[in-house]
């Protein structure tokens, strides 16, 4: 055996050794064949990090082999923005989508930021541009601009603060303005108005009209079906599903907390209300843990691959890189670090 043919095996063996136990996605299952194919591709992918002085964030939405083969860092989008902004690597690949990757440009400047894949955008990002948040700011001149972090860089630029699933209900709590006007997402928006009439706190929330065409997709009825057949089962939900959705689950919190709960909650059965990535990282970091449900998958995330990490970190093509007009780069800085002042620290 050739030194190289030696460490492809060690690879290979080390990806089975993290993804033995995942095979939440139909038609996708972890062996040695199947770890030794890819093998050679995460080396070299690891090995052009070095040499490009780069890290991978990844969301816990990408495909696993990515996130278990070649990140630096995984996790949810407060969790992945904290990373890029106290990156001192010259170059950050982003396995995400479009405005992770955009968020990490606006919070990590030096850095060349690069996208494996250009296409993947997000449905609530996609939703709202900054024309149409100026023509809502006009209507509500006295209300507090909140962003969603799932928006454009221009939307950021136009709001105040910016929030994710992890912190929006304790910020939006501390904001002096009573009138809010929450965007893009208007479920997660009927979510807030929920959380604070529980916390009894009186505010107004405008919100725009985008969702999340993975969570939106959720509905109270399964959580029925699924209580009536798996007794004990806890249901843990992602704050952009529907309010009846989320009033049903026993858990809500981004996609952090859910695997935070997860953990740490002894049931027999777990139903997870979202991305079924979540439910990879689950089968990897809890494998003792039994999960029911059918498989989501986002479109989007699911557009990065190790070949596009690969060509994205070798020589990226423009498209792949994130510019951005640097006056609207620290309008929109301001909302994200207004966030992170603002943010709870657990
Ligand atoms: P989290 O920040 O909770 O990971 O959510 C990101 C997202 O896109 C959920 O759909
Ligand atoms: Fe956007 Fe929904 Fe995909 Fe998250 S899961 S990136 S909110 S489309």
């Amino acid at each position: 055996m050739t030194l190289l043919e030696a460490e492809i095996e060690t690879e290979a063996e080390r990806l089975l050794r993290a993804l033995l136990h995942v095979d939440c996605e139909p038609g996708r299952t972890w062996d040695y064949a199947a770890c030794r194919r890819i093998a050679p591709l995460t080396l070299e992918i690891n090995r052009l990090k070095r040499e490009r002085e780069a890290i991978i964030l990844a969301h816990s939405y990408v495909e696993p082999e990515l996130i278990y083969g070649v990140a630096d860092f995984k996790g949810d989008s407060y969790f992945l923005s904290l990373q890029a902004k106290k990156a001192q690597a010259k170059v950050i690949v982003f396995a995400g989508v479009v405005f992770m990757a955009e968020t990490a440009k606006i919070l990590s400047p030096q850095a060349t930021v690069v996208v494996p894949d250009r296409g993947s955008g997000c449905s609530l990002a996609d939703s709202l541009d900054g024309a149409e948040l100026r023509r809502l700011k006009a209507l509500y001149p006295d209300a507090a601009v909140v962003c969603y972090i799932n928006s454009t860089a221009e939307v950021k630029a136009e709001s105040d603060v910016c929030v994710t699933s992890g912190n929006v209900y304790d910020i939006i709590q501390q904001l002096p303005e009573r009138r809010i006007l929450f965007v893009p997402d208007r479920l997660m928006a009927e979510n807030i108005r929920g959380e604070l009439k529980r916390r009894a706190v009186d505010k107004e929330i405008i919100s725009s009209d985008g969702t999340c065409i993975v969570h939106d997709a959720f509905d109270a009825a399964e959580i029925a079906a699924a209580r009536g057949r798996f007794p004990g089962l806890k249901v843990v939900a992602h704050p952009e599903c529907p309010p009846e959705v989320a009033a049903a689950a026993d858990f809500v919190g981004s996609t952090g907390a859910m695997m935070r709960y997860v953990k740490t909650t002894p049931a027999p059965y777990f139903l997870m209300l979202t991305e079924c990535g979540l439910v990879g990282r689950l089968q990897v970091e809890a494998p003792k843990k039994h999960f029911i449900g059918g498989c989501r998958l986002c479109p989007y995330m699911k557009l990065n691959s190790l070949e596009k990490v690969r060509d994205a970190l070798l020589a990226p093509r423009p498209d792949q890189i994130i510019t951005l007009d640097e006056t609207l780069r620290v309008r929109a800085s301001r909302a994200i670090e207004r966030m992170f002042e603002l943010a709870p620290t657990d």
